[in-house]
This record gives structure tokens, C-alpha cells and sequence, in this order.
């Protein structure tokens, strides 16, 4: 069994053991896993070149802890529960032996289309049990899953197929999110066109849409699993063998592809999934992420299946066909765990009280929030009203290439703070700094937040590219990983996550780097230029302020407005839609050509009282012309 920190005391503890004897720590854990071959070197690190290994010389499948190990005692045990995109269609639950024998099969389906260890396979998938099977199948033959959100436009899927030449493509129909059709596989269509590795693509049909099937590449699932055996036996994995990558963007340049490894990917997730929800044998656990997203990768799939645990997938949005539908579906399904984004709340607030109206939210025992920082009125109503007073907020603060969580309370341990992620998990050495990379010590400090040590979720490298991931990572200051957030620490010795402090927005609890919708603006036709800043917004956290200069060829302001919208919406996907475009005659540069970004962030926020240095600028009466219009838009 993962062992369990069921006091506050026992979290102390094991932080400073994990901290004086890091290796015994986690050898603790991963004894707790079935291995084919046990370690012999239990960590391998230097943060230079970076390399990082976990466990070496051990060697094991993950999916035979997330399956094959549970079914003696769990065979029966739901597995996975999957609630509809409309509630009146039938839940469907998959026992960990059915999820088992699905998992079999399709392993089977890779390796009769020749998927083998290493090669990459693409996901781009609704919110179907059947994602979760092609993941693990992946995992079983050793195949690289790369799951690409399904809200990401033809290009952006092309372009992550692309970086990682993933040779198989699994998709389905199309889907239904509210009222909302989206066509798949006419968008896999497009992308595979653009994408010569494809050599197969497996369609599951899950809506029935009228689809066009190419003949010699495009195959039927169902038709396949009919005949698949249903024994498989999942091949032999080294530690660090690659199990996934998963796209994220930064401050610059293309989308990276983050690289997980096998074993500590999987210790880790496990670990802190059962301490940081708690998680007791038969809770019913809901994480309303997608799986596109790294969150449903480590708490819908992997970190709960580990445990043995039953988790919930949710295919529809909060507020479809009311805003009652989280309320229902905890009452609908006794859900004990229900994990969340604050973007999600803050729009469920503005519907008040009547929507919990004959809910009964008593199963409830820990309330979880993910992805940006929840502001103080967020986390009261949250506490308020979906917990009832009664349930703990675990604040997890993380990021896709952490793998896991890596500040958060423990459920009913931790004492809270609202808007803090509280303290660091046991292994996690975090530091924070000033600009020159000095190390604050003390509490009531504010500064960059890095990490100093590794622990076994980290990400490894960023897939075909070590130096970006050295450079993005490991470089800005010595032997620490930096995250790009800033935080504070308090006179208690709490973390409160600012945000980030470079050129990622986050909206609606989507990273999303600012240059790639900045690419996207420029490709428009009217567009000469543009810079793209976030500001907040009420529900979304981050709303996205583009400020363009355009030919003077354009119609209207209105029509620029849309067109522009539209575009950046079907280059990289309708999440990272502008929400405003201001129409400039120049943007604020220095004599060197770069656009200072800091001027139009503060005026995007409204905060123009001081606008520091701009003499620097070439021109700086630019800037209140910019002042001036944006109080024309806000
Ligand atoms: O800025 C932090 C924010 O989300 C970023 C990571 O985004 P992504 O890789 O997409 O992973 C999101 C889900 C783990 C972080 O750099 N973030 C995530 N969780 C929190 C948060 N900011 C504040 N509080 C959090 N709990």
C-alpha cells in the first residue's frame, strides 16, 4: 500500500525525511509497486545538463499497476464511471476487469498495425472511456501516447503529430459539448493531410456522424476489437523509457512536447493522489478536467487507476443543460472527491443559489482546485456553498511538466488559507528568488518560485529537443528548475502562487502562450503587426487583449474584429479566441525593435498611474494614443 500521512505531524516528518534521505523516501513508495525487475541506482541527477533518472535499472509496465495488480481483490470494482455529455443518455461503468480486458484488446490492435515500443501515437479524443483504453493500451506496448486536446484546431493537430512523428492517429466521429457539434474526424481529415507520418487512424464512433473513411488508412475500432484477442501480456519498460509527452506552451517559439518517463511519472502521481485528496478505498473521485490536459492525464487516468481508486469522467461542460450540472452529477453519482478549475466556479457563481436547489451534496468530503490561482471570493463560495462549510479545498499548485502536484494541503490535514497552496509535498525542495537568482530565506519574502531537487514526477526533456529544455528550464538560474511562477511566501511560511511572470496567460485555466496567438493575428490578411497581453476578467481569470496594426484596406472595425477572432480561433483552437483587439497606428518599441510588452500589459490591466521607465522608447507619445483607445474598448 502508498503509504499515507494521516496527521499533520506525520506530514512533517515525512517532508524532512524526504528531505535528509530523499532515496530511502521514495524507495518506500516504489516498493509499493509491482516491478518486473527491481532498481538497482534509485536517483541519477545533475541539474546542468539536465539529466534526471529515477529508479535505474528498474524495469515494469505502468498499466500492470493500474490494471493487471487490482484484479484479484478489484476485479469487480467500478473503474471508471462515464457521465454523458447530455444527462438523459445512459452512464456507462467499466469494472477494472472490463477495463482490464478493453486495454488487452487494443494492445492487441497497436501491434497488429505495427505500433511498437517507442513509436508515437496520437490521441485526439472526446471525454470516452475509450481514451483512457487507447492511453493505457499505448502504455501497455510500450507506444508514446501524445494526447492533443480535442478543442485544438486541424494545424495546431498537425503540427503536434508533426514534432513528434506519431505514426497512428486515434479519433473518433465527432463529439457533443452543450449544445455544440464538433467534427472530429473531418478535423483529423485535415490535419493528416498535413501530416505524412499518419500511416493509420483508428476511428471510434461514438455519435455516429456521417464520416468519410479512406480506405487504405482509416479503420474502424470496433471492428478491430471484434477481433482482438483478449490476451495480452504488457512488455517490459525501463524506468526511464518514455511513457508520454504532452504539448504546453511557453514564452516563445512553438508549442513544446513535455516528456514523461515511466516509473517515477507513475510513483509519483500514485503518491500524491492518494495524500493529497485522501483518498480512502470506494470514494467516488471527480476530476472535471479533460484529458487533453495534464491533470487528466495524472488524476483521471493514471494517479487514480494506481490506486485502485473509481474515477469519473465527465464529458459535458458545468453549464449544460443548466447550471446546476456539476450539483447533479455529485448528487447523481455520491461523488466523495470533486476537483476543479476556478474558472469553472467563478461561472458558476454568477447563476447564485438556485441551482443547488434539491442537490444533495452530502457525499462530499474534499473539494480540490486546479490550473490558476483562485481568488479569496472563489474559494469561499466554493467552500460555502458546494462544500457546506464542512469540506477542505486542497489549492494544488503544478504544471504539465511537474508531472504532479507539488504544493497543495492534504485534505483535513493541512490547515488552510484561502487562496494559499499552503506547503510543500514531501521531496519537493522549493526555493524562492530575486531577480539575480539569490535565494530568499525566511517567510514574508516574494519572488520567483523554483525547485532545487528533483522529485520522481519532473519531467525528463522536451520530446526531440534537450537544449530547449535546458534553456527553458534549467538555465535561467543555477541548479534550479524554474517554473515561471512568482509567488509569496507568507509570515506562517505559506505559498500564495501570483501567477506566472513570463509571457504565458492563462485562460480559463488554459496555458497559452501569447507569441502563438501573436502568429496566428499576423497571419490574417488586414494584420501588419500585432502584441498580445492578458488582463483579468472576471470569470476566465485571464482574458486575451490583443493591440493589432492593420493595412488600411479593412472594411469596419467590427468586421476586423471578428475576422480576427475567427482566425486566431481556427489557427490554434476557439479557447484562445481574443476577447479584445485594439487597433493601434504603432506599438510602444525601444530603439532595438522590441515591443515592450510591460507597457500594454499595465494598460490592458487599467493600471496606468505608473508606467516606469519609457524613455527608452522610440517614440514614446505612443503610448497615450494606446491609453486613450483602450479606454475606448474596455
Ligand atoms: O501558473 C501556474 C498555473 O498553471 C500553470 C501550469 O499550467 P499547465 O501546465 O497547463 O498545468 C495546469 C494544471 C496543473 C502554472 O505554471 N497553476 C496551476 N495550478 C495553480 C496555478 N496557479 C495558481 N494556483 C494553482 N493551484
Amino acid at each position: 500500500m502508498i503509504p499515507l500521512i494521516d496527521s499533520f505531524e506525520a506530514y512533517q516528518n515525512a517532508y524532512q525525511r524526504s528531505i535528509d534521505t530523499p532515496e530511502e523516501f521514495w524507495d518506500d513508495v516504489a516498493n509499493t509497486f509491482t516491478w518486473k525487475q527491481k532498481w538497482d541506482q534509485t536517483l541519477n541527477w545533475n541539474f546542468t545538463e539536465p539529466k534526471i533518472e529515477w529508479f535505474v535499472g528498474g524495469k515494469l509496465n505502468i498499466t500492470e499497476n493500474c490494471l493487471d495488480r487490482h484484479l484479484a481483490n478489484r476485479g469487480n470494482q467500478t473503474a471508471i464511471i462515464w457521465e454523458p455529455n447530455n444527462p438523459l443518455d445512459a452512464v456507462r461503468k467499466l469494472t477494472y476487469a472490463e477495463l482490464h480486458e478493453q486495454v488487452c484488446k487494443f494492445s492487441n490492435v497497436l501491434l497488429s498495425l505495427n505500433v511498437n515500443k517507442g513509436d508515437r501515437v496520437c490521441i485526439y479524443m472526446p471525454m470516452v472511456p475509450e481514451a483512457a483504453v487507447a492511453m493505457l493500451a499505448c502504455a501497455r506496448v510500450g507506444a508514446i501516447h501524445s494526447v492533443v486536446f480535442a478543442g485544438f484546431s486541424s494545424s495546431s493537430l498537425s503540427d503536434r503529430i508533426n514534432d513528434a512523428s506519431c505514426k497512428l492517429l486515434i479519433t473518433a466521429d465527432g463529439m457533443t459539448r452543450g449544445e455544440k457539434k464538433i467534427d472530429l474526424k473531418q478535423i483529423a481529415d485535415e490535419a493528416m493531410a498535413l501530416s505524412p507520418t499518419i500511416s493509420n487512424c483508428i476511428v471510434y464512433n461514438h455519435k455516429s456522424f456521417p464520416i468519410a473513411m479512406q480506405a487504405d488508412r482509416d479503420h474502424d475500432w470496433m471492428s478491430l476489437m471484434d477481433k482482438a484477442s483478449v490476451q495480452n501480456e504488457a512488455i517490459e519498460m525501463e524506468s526511464e523509457d518514455p511513457l508520454f509527452v504532452l504539448y504546453t506552451s511557453g514564452s516563445t517559439g512553438k508549442p513544446k512536447g513535455i516528456m514523461h518517463t515511466t516509473a517515477g511519472y507513475m510513483v509519483y502521481t500514485a503518491y500524491t493522489f492518494k495524500n493529497v485528496f485522501q483518498y480512502k478505498d470506494q470514494d467516488i473521485f471527480c476530476c472535471t478536467a479533460d484529458i487533453g490536459w495534464v491533470t487528466g492525464h495524472s488524476y483521471i487516468v493514471y494517479g487514480p487507476l494506481l490506486n485502485g481508486a473509481t474515477t469519473l469522467m465527465f464529458e459535458g461542460i458545468p453549464s449544460w443543460p443548466d447550471a446546476g450540472r456539476f450539483w447533479s452529477l455529485i448528487d447523481k453519482h455520491h461523488v466523495n472527491i470533486f476537483y476543479t478549475a476556478p474558472t469553472a466556479i467563478r461561472s458558476l457563481e454568477v447563476f447564485g443559489l438556485e441551482p443547488f436547489v434539491g442537490k444533495d451534496l452530502s457525499s462530499l468530503k474534499v473539494l480540490g482546485s486546479v490550473g490558476e490561482p483562485i481568488n479569496e471570493e472563489a474559494w469561499h463560495w466554493y467552500h460555502k456553498n458546494v462544500g457546506k462549510g464542512n469540506c477542505p479545498i486542497v489549492d494544488t499548485w503544478w504544471q504539465t511538466e511537474t508531472g504532479g502536484i507539488l504544493i497543495s494541503p492534504l485534505a483535513n490535514i493541512t490547515p488552510l488559507k484561502p487562496a494559499f497552496a499552503t506547503l510543500p509535498l514531501p521531496g519537493v525542495q522549493l526555493v524562492i528568488v530575486d531577480e539575480k537568482g539569490e535565494e530568499l530565506h525566511g517567510n514574508n519574502v516574494a519572488g520567483n518560485l523554483c525547485i532545487k531537487f528533483p522529485w520522481p514526477g519532473l519531467a525528463r526533456s522536451i520530446y526531440g529537443d534537450h537544449e530547449r529544455f535546458k534553456t527553458t528550464y534549467f538555465s535561467t538560474y543555477e541548479n534550479k528548475y524554474f517554473t515561471g511562477d512568482g509567488c509569496k511566501r507568507d509570515e506562517d511560511g505559506y505559498i500564495r502562487i501570483t501567477g506566472r511572470v513570463d509571457d504565458v496567460i492563462n485562460v480559463s485555466g488554459h496555458r497559452i502562450g501569447t507569441g502563438e496567438v501573436e502568429d496566428a493575428m499576423n497571419e490574417h490578411g488586414y494584420i501588419i503587426e500585432s502584441a498580445v497581453v492578458g488582463y483579468p476578467h472576471d470569470i476566465k481569470g485571464q482574458g486575451i487583449w490583443a493591440f493589432v496594426i492593420c493595412d488600411r484596406e479593412h472594411h469596419s472595425y467590427e468586421q476586423l474584429c471578428n475576422e480576427a477572432k475567427a482566425h486566431v480561433a481556427k489557427v490554434i483552437g476557439p479557447f484562445a479566441r481574443p476577447d479584445r483587439i485594439q487597433v493601434v497606428a504603432a506599438l510602444p518599441k525601444t530603439r532595438s525593435g522590441k515591443i515592450m510588452r510591460r507597457i500594454l500589459r499595465k494598460i490592458a490591466e487599467g493600471d496606468t498611474s505608473n508606467l516606469g521607465d519609457t524613455s527608452t522608447l522610440i517614440d514614446p507619445a505612443v503610448v497615450d494614443k494606446i491609453k486613450a483607445g483602450a479606454e475606448l474598448i474596455r
